[in-house]
């Protein structure tokens, strides 16, 4: 079965009963997928970075559309498993999953980025992903922080699309190029 051209609720029917109640609130819609992916994948780029890739929703529809290598990052392993099932299944093979803190990667080694809101569930527990979710306000700021120092030191042209929350982590020296879908959806390039 074809990625790329699935419905909301065909893609969701992948998963099992849990992650497909998670998807609303948690996993990136296709629609939004696709526009992302289409932004990101310009001239020269070869490897896209999904920063906290879930279930791997916005990498297995990305990577079904583009011949870019598309990696996802995501620090449960329960999550990193059922992606990298779901790749193997459809025969991604420019799809790949890593298991880790998004804060332990080297950012420049990817040309371009994708930024779902991950690090809400520090500050917000509506609709958590599991039991283990707590408030830490400390480590949120920590790591917008963090990653906005990444996110600095990548090179001018390097493109960002992020989905949801107040894109705090995104740094002056980046545009915003456009937004969509109510102003959720924001496609950021580096100037400087
Ligand atoms: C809103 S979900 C987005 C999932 C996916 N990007 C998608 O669009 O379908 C955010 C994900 O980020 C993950 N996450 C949060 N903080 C993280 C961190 N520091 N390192 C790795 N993953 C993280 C969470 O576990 C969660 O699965």
């Amino acid at each position: 079965m074809e990625l790329k051209g699935l419905t909301d609720e065909e893609f969701d029917s992948l998963y099992p009963i849990k992650m497909k109640k998670l998807s609303g609130t948690h996993w990136t819609p296709v629609d939004v997928a696709r526009k992302a992916i289409q932004f990101l994948d310009t001239d020269g780029v070869e490897a896209v970075l999904d920063l906290g890739s879930g279930a791997g929703k916005f990498c297995l529809i990305a990577g079904s559309i583009s011949k870019s290598k598309i990696t996802g990052v995501e620090q449960r392993e329960n999550l990193v498993q059922l992606s990298r099932k779901l790749a193997a299944n459809h025969q991604l093979q420019n799809v790949n999953f890593i298991h880790d803190d998004l804060q332990n990667l080297d950012f420049g080694c990817y040309d371009a980025f994708y930024f779902f809101n991950a690090f809400e569930e520090n500050i917000n527990l509506t609709d958590k992903l599991d039991k283990d979710t707590s408030i830490n306000l400390e480590l949120y700021h920590t790591y917008i922080k963090l990653i906005r120092e990444k996110f600095e030191s990548l090179p001018a042209g390097t493109r960002i699309v992020t989905y949801c929350g107040d894109a705090r982590e995104i740094p002056d020296c980046y545009r915003l190029v456009k937004s969509g879908n109510k102003g959720k959806l924001r496609y950021w390039e580096k100037e400087v």
